[in-house]
C-alpha cells in the first residue's frame, strides 16, 4: 500500500494553497460579514479548472482523479469555505451527474460551459417540506407531451442567483413514490421561474442561498436527464459523490483552524511561557491533529474509492459523518485556544467554527450519514 501522493496531485495541492493564500484570503473577512459572492475568485478557480477538475477534458474539464479533487478542496476551504461550497456543488453535484448521466447535446451544452467555469450550476433537491425526507417531492412536473410544466419551491440552494443552470428533482407521478421522481436541466430566464430572497446565515455567509419559484415553467422533454423515473436514484448517486466534496470541505475548515491555533499557541505568552507549552493547550493541540489526520485518510479512502469505480456509498458518508464532526469540534477548540482573540473576526477562527456547522447538515445531515452507514454494515 503507497500512501504517497503522485507529483500530479502534490501539484494540485499547491496551485490550490497559493491560490487560497493570494486571492481568497485577502477580503474573506469583509465577504463573510457583508454577505458577498466571491464573483471575481470563483471566475479565477474557473480558468484554473478548479470547477470541473474531473470532467473530461473533450468537455472542457480537468480531467483529475477525485483524489486531486478532495486535496484541492481541502486547501480552498482553509482559507474560504464559501468558495469551496461553489467548487463542490459545481464538481460534484452539477459536472458530475451531467456527464455521467447526461446525453450528448445536454453535455455540449451545459457541462462544457459550467466545467470551463464560464457559469455555475445548482443542485436543487432540497424544498420546504423535504429536506432528509428526500423522496417526499412537492415539486411537480407534468408530462405535457414535449415539454413537463413545472410548478413547486426548492429551498436553501446553494448558488441560488448566481447558477445559469439548474438541476431540479421534481414528481413527475405522485402514485409511483420515488420512482415517478425526473430530474431536469433549468435555466436560469425560463418563463415563470423566480429566484427569491437571499438566506441571511450564521456561516459560509459568502456563498448566495436561496428559495427557488417555479410557476408553470415549459421544461422542454430534452431536459429530462435520463430515463423516466430516474430522478431519485440520480439525486442519491450524485449526493454521494457531493458527499466526499463536502467531507473534504470539513476536513479544509478543521485543517485551517487547527494551522491558525498551533500558530498562536507558539507566539501567545502566559504564565511565563508560549501557551503551547501549557499541557492544557499541548493536549488540544494533540487531539486536533488527531482528528484531522484520521479525517482526512476517510476523505481520501472515499475518493480512491471513487477513482477505483468502487462502492464509494459508504465510505463517503463515513467521510463526511466524521469530517464534520471533526470541523465542529476542532474550530470550537481553536477559538478556545485564541481565548478572547478568538471571538474577534481579525483571527479568522470564529468564521471558521460558524462554517464548520453547515458541514453537519448540508448534503445529508450527520443524522442521514449514519442511516446509510448503519444500513450498509447491518445488510452485510
Ligand atoms: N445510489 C443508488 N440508489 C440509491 C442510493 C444510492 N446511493 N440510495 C438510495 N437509492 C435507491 C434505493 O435503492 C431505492 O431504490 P429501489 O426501491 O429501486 O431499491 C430508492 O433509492 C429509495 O431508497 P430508500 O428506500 O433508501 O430511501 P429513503 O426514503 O429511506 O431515503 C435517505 C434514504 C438516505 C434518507 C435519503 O432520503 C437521503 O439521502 N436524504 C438526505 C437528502 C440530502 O442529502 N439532501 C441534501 C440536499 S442537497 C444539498 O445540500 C446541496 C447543497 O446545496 C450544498
Amino acid at each position: 500500500m503507497d500512501f504517497n501522493l503522485t507529483e500530479e496531485q502534490l501539484m494540485i495541492r499547491d496551485a490550490a494553497r497559493d491560490f487560497a493564500q493570494n486571492e481568497l484570503l485577502p477580503g474573506v473577512i469583509e465577504r463573510d460579514e457583508k454577505q458577498q459572492f466571491p464573483a471575481e475568485q470563483i471566475k479565477k478557480m474557473g480558468e484554473l479548472g478548479f470547477l470541473g477538475m474531473m470532467v473530461d477534458p473533450k468537455y472542457g474539464g480537468s480531467g483529475l482523479d477525485t483524489i486531486s479533487y478532495v486535496l484541492a478542496m481541502e486547501e480552498i476551504s482553509k482559507i474560504d469555505a464559501s468558495a469551496s461550497v461553489v467548487m463542490s456543488v459545481n464538481n460534484s453535484l452539477v459536472c458530475w451527474g451531467l456527464e455521467t448521466f447526461g446525453t450528448e447535446e445536454q453535455k455540449q451544452k451545459y457541462l462544457v460551459p459550467l466545467a470551463t467555469g464560464e457559469i455555475i450550476g445548482a443542485f436543487c433537491l432540497s424544498e420546504p417540506e423535504a429536506g432528509s425526507d428526500a423522496t417526499s417531492q412537492r415539486t411537480t412536473a407534468i408530462d405535457k407531451g414535449d415539454y413537463y410544466l413545472l410548478n413547486g419551491t426548492k429551498n436553501w440552494i446553494t448558488n441560488g442567483n448566481n447558477a445559469s443552470v439548474y438541476l431540479i428533482i421534481a414528481q413527475t407521478d405522485v402514485e409511483k413514490g420515488h420512482k415517478g421522481i425526473n430530474a431536469f436541466i433549468v435555466e436560469k430566464g425560463m418563463e415563470g421561474f423566480v429566484v427569491g430572497p437571499k438566506e441571511n446565515k450564521l456561516g459560509i455567509r459568502g456563498s448566495d442561498t436561496h428559495s427557488l419559484m417555479f410557476t408553470d415553467v415549459k421544461v422542454p422533454k430534452e431536459n429530462r436527464i435520463g430515463e423516466d423515473g430516474f430522478g431519485f436514484k440520480f439525486a442519491m448517486k450524485t449526493l454521494a459523490g457531493g458527499r466526499i466534496g463536502i467531507a473534504s470541505q470539513a476536513l479544509g475548515i478543521a485543517a485551517g483552524a487547527y494551522e491558525l491555533a498551533l500558530k498562536y499557541s507558539k507566539e501567545r505568552k502566559a504564565f511565563g511561557t508560549e501557551i503551547s507549552n501549557h499541557q492544557a493547550i499541548a493536549f488540544k493541540l494533540a487531539d486536533m491533529a488527531t482528528q484531522i489526520e484520521a479525517a482526512r485518510h476517510l476523505c481520501i479512502k472515499a475518493a480512491w474509492d471513487k477513482d477505483q469505480h468502487q462502492n464509494y456509498d459508504l465510505s463517503g458518508a463515513m467521510a463526511k459523518l466524521y469530517a464534520a464532526e471533526t470541523a465542529m469540534s476542532v474550530t470550537v477548540e481553536a477559538v478556545q485556544i485564541h481565548g478572547g482573540y478568538g471571538f474577534v473576526k481579525e483571527y479568522h477562527v470564529e468564521r471558521l467554527m460558524r462554517d464548520a456547522k453547515i458541514t453537519q447538515i448540508y448534503e445529508g445531515t450527520s443524522e442521514i450519514q449514519k442511516i446509510v452507514i448503519s444500513r450498509s454494515v447491518l445488510r452485510d
